[in-house]
């Protein structure tokens, strides 16, 4: 699928003040810093549509962007960030569960993982959630361009080992960077084959 078009569609604080047009939309969800407000501009090939920080919790809102005037991409807030209130983190995480609970037009969530790290707790917690929830997921491995070939094998065989601890098969994933465009032909093609569904 090639993008012709993208536009931000706007910042929103819940899921009650999210647009109503019944456009199918696709989250990115995952620990603070791992690379979502990345993702979006590169799929989206624009340099900076989303906001990208090198300090955690950049992303405080809800951002739509539209793709093609067709479906929407959803940048969410990280998750995991220590060095914030406890009472903000409560309100976020809030925010987000009401979010994957209720929006009616959420084809997939998308969690990312930094593919540099070891398995993190928060991580597999987090889908567990969605499988409680029914929430369809897939996984996106991000940053793949910082390691070395076996590396990267190396640490995702250990990512997949402990998600199998909880699963009885992996969700669909995708390997990517926003540094060299990796993964996202294959990101687009299973957005597009879900919006034909
Ligand atoms: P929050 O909004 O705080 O939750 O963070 P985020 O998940 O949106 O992360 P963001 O896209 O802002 O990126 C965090 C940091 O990781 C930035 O310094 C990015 O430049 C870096 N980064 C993101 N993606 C990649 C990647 O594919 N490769 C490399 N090497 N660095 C990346
Ligand atoms: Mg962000």
């Amino acid at each position: 699928m090639e993008i012709k078009q993208t536009a931000f569609a706007g910042s929103f604080a819940k899921e009650s003040q999210c647009p109503r047009d019944g456009k199918p939309e696709y989250a990115f969800i995952g620990r603070s810093n791992v690379g979502k407000s990345s993702l979006v501009n590169m799929i989206c090939k624009r340099k900076s549509i989303a906001r990208i920080s090198r300090t955690p919790g950049k992303t405080q809102l809800l951002n739509y962007f539209l793709v093609d005037g067709l479906w929407y991409l959803v940048d969410l807030p990280g998750y995991g960030y220590a060095k914030i209130s406890k009472k903000k983190r409560a309100e976020w995480q809030r925010m987000i569960r009401t979010y994957l609970k209720t929006r009616y037009t959420l084809q997939s969530a998308f969690v990312l993982i930094d593919s540099n790290v070891p398995p993190q707790e928060i991580d597999l917690d987090f889908m567990n959630e969605l499988g409680e929830e029914q929430i369809p997921f897939a996984i996106v491995y991000t940053k793949a361009d910082r390691l070395k070939p076996q590396e990267l094998e190396d640490n995702l065989a250990q990512i997949r080992k402990a998600i199998l601890q909880h699963w009885e098969s992996l969700p669909p994933e995708f390997i990517t960077s926003s540094n060299t465009g990796l993964g996202r032909e294959e990101l687009l093609a299973y957005i597009d084959q879900v919006n034909k569904q």
